[in-house]
């Protein structure tokens, strides 16, 4: 296959890698004129004829600026930067082009787990709790013992953090409710790396996750992100499909 990225950093290769036994060729744009010596650098933003795919690996400003031009061209849409859900406006637009396109999107599960099982069971759930702790050094805090600095629901904790938007914004869609979604975010000087702790209370059963990603090159993605879709891209080309 030869997709194109919309954005060439540190997500960009490690997906390339993950999926070098499926990738032939690619094309590749960023806005800082990144190269690596292979695939095709494209100095302005168009949608090759013969690419397969767009995945996009920049961020929210860049899904928020091409969105239009990569739906209308038909092309099949990752999204790494799910952030950019946040705004209602946004949501209502996409969804509007996405309806008149023949594009499918998707969403990874990034940095976070469990989006297959709150999906599966979403009509049995009243509340999913995501509580993030990170050193107080992210928040420019110098919290002596674990301190609770943010409750309330995602629409919220996205305008207020918006370092945490992706894994809010995620699990809101599979659980279908930007209300359903409460968020914890606690300083904690126990903690060497950002974790979150996802907790579910349904009719259905009850679950709690708990993340504890190793950073990528880049401190400010996980490793698991990346890692997440370039797993969405592959089960796409397996005849046996695992997980919901
Ligand atoms: N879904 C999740 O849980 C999750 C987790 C971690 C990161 N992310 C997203 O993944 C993105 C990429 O992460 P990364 O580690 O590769 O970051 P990175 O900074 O290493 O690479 C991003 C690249 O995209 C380019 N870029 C940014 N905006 C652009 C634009 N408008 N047009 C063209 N190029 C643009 C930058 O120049 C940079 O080279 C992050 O911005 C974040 O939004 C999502």
């Amino acid at each position: 296959m030869k997709p194109l990225f919309l954005g060439f950093g540190n997500a960009a290769k490690i997906i390339l890698e993950e999926l070098e036994d499926l990738i032939s060729d690619f094309y590749y744009y960023d806005e800082k004129k990144i190269t690596n010596g292979s695939g095709t650098m494209l100095e302005e933003f168009y949608i090759p004829d013969d690419s397969d795919m767009v995945i996009e690996c920049a961020s929210v400003g860049a899904v928020r600026k091409y969105y239009r031009e990569i739906l209308s061209s038909n092309k099949d849409f990752y999204i790494l930067s799910t952030g950019a859900f946040a705004d209602e406006d946004f949501r209502r637009d996409f969804n509007n082009i996405l309806e008149k396109s023949q594009s499918n999107v998707f969403l990874p599960s990034g940095a976070i787990g469990g989006v297959d099982v709150i999906y599966a069971i979403k009509k049995y759930i009243d509340k999913v709790f995501l509580r993030t702790y990170k050193p107080p050094i992210s928040f420019g805090r110098n919290d002596k013992e674990k301190t609770l600095i943010f409750s309330g629901n995602a629409i919220e904790a996205i305008k207020r953090f918006p370092r945490n938007t992706n894994v809010s914004v995620t699990l809101s869609f599979a659980v279908g409710s930007f209300e359903k979604v409460f968020v914890e975010i606690y300083s904690d000087p126990n903690v060497k790396r950002n974790i979150h702790k996802i907790e579910i209370n349904s009719s259905v059963g009850n679950y709690i996750f708990s993340f504890d990603n190793i950073q990528s090159p880049n401190p400010r993605t996980s490793m698991l992100a990346p890692l997440s879709l370039a797993s969405l891209i592959r089960k796409r080309f397996e005849k046996v499909k695992i997980g919901g």
